[in-house]
């Protein structure tokens, strides 16, 4: 069954609902469940990211792996209370490719995440958000085009198809990948900096 959101969607609760069912793309098969956004409705901040990973599959929540603490830690540092933004990915199915007993994370393909847009739509119509901050490429393609990269355009904001302006920055996984402790806090910090620019102008 394909499931689609509703054409005029009332409330992220009828969403996750409908969004239970998707079968809009092959990732369903594999995935535990359809993991939605979650947050306040009418919130200010909407932050986007890629698609849940292991620990997010399993839970049922978005970023409450390592990368959602991560993200946790800087939004607090930013001043940011995660109670009041709006939380979700492009891709609602966790895509993975079994290495021994882990499930390890794989990139969604560009079909995945055009399928996977609708959703995303219906969100930002039911939260109304004034700022949408995109993490990562994949978020940042989704509603910017194939063509934007985060490296030449983070931290400013740009407008957007949605009427509501955009800001895109690093995914917060980049920083966890970060090979030395240096680079790590260099990340962290603009990262946050980048958060605080979004905080500032929603
Ligand atoms: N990475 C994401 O992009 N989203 C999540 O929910 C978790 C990790």
């Amino acid at each position: 069954m394909t499931a689609e959101p509703p054409e005029h969607p009332r409330s992220v609760e009828q969403l996750r609902e409908a969004a239970g069912s998707c079968h809009g793309c092959d990732l369903w098969e594999h995935a535990t469940q359809t993991v939605f956004g979650e947050g306040r409705e009418r919130s200010r901040l909407m932050l986007v990211g890629e698609q849940p990973g292991d620990q997010e599959d399993l839970q049922g929540r978005p970023f409450v792996g390592p990368a959602g603490r991560l993200l946790e830690k800087a939004l607090d540092q930013a001043g940011i209370d995660r109670g009041q933004v709006y939380v979700t990915n492009a891709v609602k199915h966790f895509r993975w490719t079994r290495r021994g007993k882990r499930r390890l994370h794989e990139k969604p393909n560009a079909g995945q995440v055009r399928a996977c847009r609708p959703w995303l739509e219906a969100e930002i119509e039911v939260v109304k958000p004034g700022v949408i901050v995109l993490l990562g490429a994949t978020a940042a393609q989704s509603v910017m085009g194939p063509a934007f990269r985060v490296s030449k355009d983070r931290g400013r904001f740009m407008s957007s198809s949605f009427g509501v302006p955009v800001e895109a920055t690093v995914h917060p996984s980049s920083i966890l990948r970060a090979t030395d402790d240096e680079s790590r806090e260099a990340a962290l910090a603009a990262f946050i900096s980048d958060l605080r620019v979004a905080a500032r102008g929603g």
